[in-house]
């Protein structure tokens, strides 16, 4: 029997995603295995990029959370609420739950989390930071056993995008904004993205992965890109630095309190995450005793994101698949909130 996905939003992430699902040759064999059987959206009358027979698409997002049919649920539709409502609803009828909602998790992550741990299901979230990214597994699993020392990150497609057009191109701010608006990479509300809360979101995430504890988001230092000017730009290179949005979790000594933040800073130029330009995110994470462990891709838009999606959906239905946890990364993960026993 084939794995029901009841997908909730189909704008930018959700229709990469179905495109991605809806053309499987050459790609992972389990995606013979997914019906795209419900798909949630506000409006049943706009356009959409891809093919859904007309019993699929649904404006009730309830009605999918609580068909006993549906396997696992996708939430690409952001913001707080109804999202949040929607994923605890999913969670205690006992669906595994794909998100790249970084605003919802790093908010209720732990309410989230309990949640699946008492239903014995899984959340996964890879998307919610760096996009296309693989850095939510490593830094939960192949890194857990390292003394994290710092995470420092270019974290926001639409700001590196802003600020590299400005400093190659000499473009202005507000033109460039409504490009990154067209290409998919600005959250709903830019202001979330370029008054850094985006990447505070993301970082408060990366740090509770990183070095286990729960973030609070009033305690991230948070300043974005809109003080920043051609003329800082400029002089900044002729001085041999980039101006970047960096995102930053630190702590000097294992004793020592956490440090996370976010704000424009001078990187110099043979920085790694100097050469970060465009929609491109960077992640560097160093720690004892693996050293300095970069990641590195495109942190944004529709097909990045939904291979991010997707690479969750798949590991969910190899454990749907063969009863077991074999996909199953979240053991190691060092973050109590963020991890999960077996279902
Ligand atoms: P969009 O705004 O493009 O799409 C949102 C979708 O959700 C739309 O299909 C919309 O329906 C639907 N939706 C939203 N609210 C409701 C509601 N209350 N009821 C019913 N349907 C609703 O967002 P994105 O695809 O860009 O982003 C989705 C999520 O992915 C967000 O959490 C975002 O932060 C995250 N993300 C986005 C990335 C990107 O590059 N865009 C990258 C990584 C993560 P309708 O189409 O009818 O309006
Ligand atoms: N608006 C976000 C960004 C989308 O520009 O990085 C990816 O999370």
């Amino acid at each position: 029997m084939g794995v029901k996905l009841g997908i909730l939003g189909l704008g930018t992430v959700g229709t990469g995603t179905v495109q991605l699902l809806q053309d499987s040759t050459g790609r992972h064999p389990l995606l013979q295995e997914i019906e795209i059987y419900r798909v949630g959206v506000r409006s049943l009358d706009k356009p959409r990029a891809v093919e859904l027979s007309t019993e699929v698409l649904t404006t009730d997002l309830e009605s999918i959370v609580n068909d006993p049919a549906v396997d696992i649920v996708v939430e690409v539709m952001g913001g707080l609420e109804p999202a949040r409502s929607l994923i605890l609803k999913a969670l205690s009828n006992g669906k595994h739950v794909v998100t790249a909602n970084k605003a919802a998790i790093a908010r209720f992550g732990a309410e989230i989390f309990t949640a699946a741990n008492q239903a014995g299901v899984y959340v996964m979230l890879e998307a919610a930071v760096g996009g296309g990214i693989p850095v939510i597994q490593p830094l939960k699993q192949s890194l857990s056993v390292n003394r994290i020392h710092t995470v420092t990150g270019i974290v926001n497609g639409t700001t590196n995008y802003i600020l590299t057009r400005m400093q190659t191109e000499g473009s202005n701010f507000n033109d460039v904004l409504a490009d990154a608006q067209r290409l998919g990479y600005a959250e709903a509300d830019p202001t979330a993205d370029v008054d850094g809360l985006d990447a505070a979101d993301k970082i408060a995430i990366l740090a509770s992965l990183g070095f286990g504890g729960r973030i609070n988001l009033q305690d991230v230092y948070t300043e974005g890109i809109r003080q920043v000017s051609k003329t800082d730009i400029a002089y900044a290179e002729k001085l041999g630095f980039v101006i970047k949005l960096l995102a930053i979790a630190k702590r000097d000594t294992p004793s020592s309190p956490l440090s996370v933040r976010v704000h424009p800073t001078l990187v110099p130029q043979a920085h790694p995450l100097a050469s970060i330009n465009g929609v491109y995110n960077a992640i560097l994470v160093e720690g004892e005793p693996i050293g300095q462990v970069m990641f590195f891709g495109p942190g944004a838009g529709a097909g990045a994101t939904a291979s991010a999606v997707t690479s969750d959906i798949l590991n969910l239905v190899a454990v749907l698949k063969t009863n077991t946890a074999v996909a199953n990364p979240l053991l190691t993960c060092r973050h109590q909130e963020y991890c999960q026993i077996a279902p």
